[in-house]
């Protein structure tokens, strides 16, 4: 296999904190990998006047998988050139239109499937002469098209269930994403389809969220409900997330941010980040068996070392070494039982 070109971009926040574990624990588990790290985001404002450099980009592009940091800082809040801007802008030019952000703890395993590069966060926005300010929700036919059918194919792989979640007795979108949904629906028979409103699926989401396998869903609606996925689920620190396109470089990230209020205090949990390093190996570089073996080391080690917002005391630096180590330990643990 030729060599994989991991380009690595540690953002803000925690984000360096977190991408150090996973560039440690990258380098352990590949050896024909290089990787090359960026700046974006905040740092990259800060360096260079722009949240998403054109080096940043043509690096990204030219990449075999991309593994990101948060990105934000509460210094650019009032800015007008903000770090999130970088964060969209290079989710748009990768095309990462699918973002899996898969939530897992005891009986719950739901996958929330997020319409990535339209919606809210894209449609024409400004200030009217009134001082009216506005953002639109847009969609095109083909954008909810190509997400709702990786909805359906993503069902198929689990247990062919999936819930597409709208607010369609209010939104002209939502009607649209359900019609396609409906459209779609004949083609997948062996997909059991159900439709949900967004402000229901949130409370059932919190209530009994073992009852939902895919979720498949808008930009906006996907953002709230992952966050909410992921606390049900164990918190923040733990969820992963992938951001696919139709054939081009993946973009790996946690669903969490920057976390400002932890920034630098060694405090954050590495192992959202680390899930994020074992969906690149399995879907951006090919490599099944160390992304499993990463996964079954990140479960054991949470089963006995946690950081403090799992209420324990392990500082990232040492739940990232327990990881290493876990891994160490199964690989002799395989080759001494000939596996
Ligand atoms: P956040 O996810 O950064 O933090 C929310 C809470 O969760 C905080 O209390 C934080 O300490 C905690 N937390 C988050 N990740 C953690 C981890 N790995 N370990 C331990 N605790 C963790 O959300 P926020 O405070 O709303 O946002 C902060 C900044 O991050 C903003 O600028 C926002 O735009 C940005 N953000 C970026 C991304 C991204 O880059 N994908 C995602 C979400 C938020
Ligand atoms: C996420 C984040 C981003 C989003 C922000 C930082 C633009 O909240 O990845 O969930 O809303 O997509
Ligand atoms: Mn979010």
């Amino acid at each position: 296999m030729p060599t994989s070109r991991v380009v690595l971009l540690p953002g803000d926040g925690i984000g360096p904190e977190v991408a150090r574990e996973a560039r440690l624990t990258l380098e352990l588990l590949v050896s024909d990998v290089e990787i090359e790290e960026h700046l974006l985001g905040g740092a990259a404002i800060r360096a260079t006047g722009e949240p998403l450099p054109q080096e940043t980009l043509d690096a990204c592009l030219a990449a075999t998988a991309v593994l990101k940091g948060p990105v934000g800082d509460p210094e650019f809040d009032a800015a007008d050139v903000r770090p999130e801007q970088g964060l969209l802008a290079l989710r748009v030019a990768l095309d990462t239109y699918a973002n899996l952000r898969p939530a897992v703890l005891g009986d719950v395993n739901v996958l929330i499937v997020r319409e990535l590069v339209g919606g809210l966060y894209f449609g024409a926005r400004g200030t009217r002469e009134d001082g009216t300010v506005f953002d639109t929700c847009e969609y095109h036919p083909r954008q909810v098209e190509r997400i709702v059918r990786r909805g359906f194919e993503l069902a198929r792989t689990r247990s062919s269930r999936l819930t597409s979640v709208d607010k369609a007795n209010v939104l002209e979108t939502s009607r649209l994403w359900r019609r396609i949904v409906d459209e779609l629906a004949p083609r997948y028979p062996d997909v059991q389809v159900e439709h949900m409103l967004v402000d229901n699926a949130a409370m059932q989401l919190a209530t009994t969220p073992e009852q939902f396998d895919v979720i498949v869903t808008d930009n906006m609606f996907g953002d709230i409900l992952s966050d909410l996925a992921a606390a049900m689920t164990g918190g923040l620190g733990l969820a992963p997330s992938a951001s696919l396109s139709d054939g081009g470089p993946g973009l790996f990230e946690p669903v969490h941010g920057s976390a400002p209020d932890i920034a630098g205090t060694n405090a954050a949990n590495p192992a959202a980040m680390l899930r994020s390093l074992a969906l690149l190996l399995e879907h951006g570089l090919g490599h099944v068996d160390e992304a499993g073996a990463l996964t079954r080391a990140v479960d054991a080690v949470l089963k006995t070392t946690h950081t403090p917002d799992l209420g324990g005391d392990a500082t990232t630096e040492q739940l990232g070494a327990a990881v290493r180590e876990q891994l160490a330990v199964d690989a002799t643990a395989a080759l001494s039982y000939g596996a």
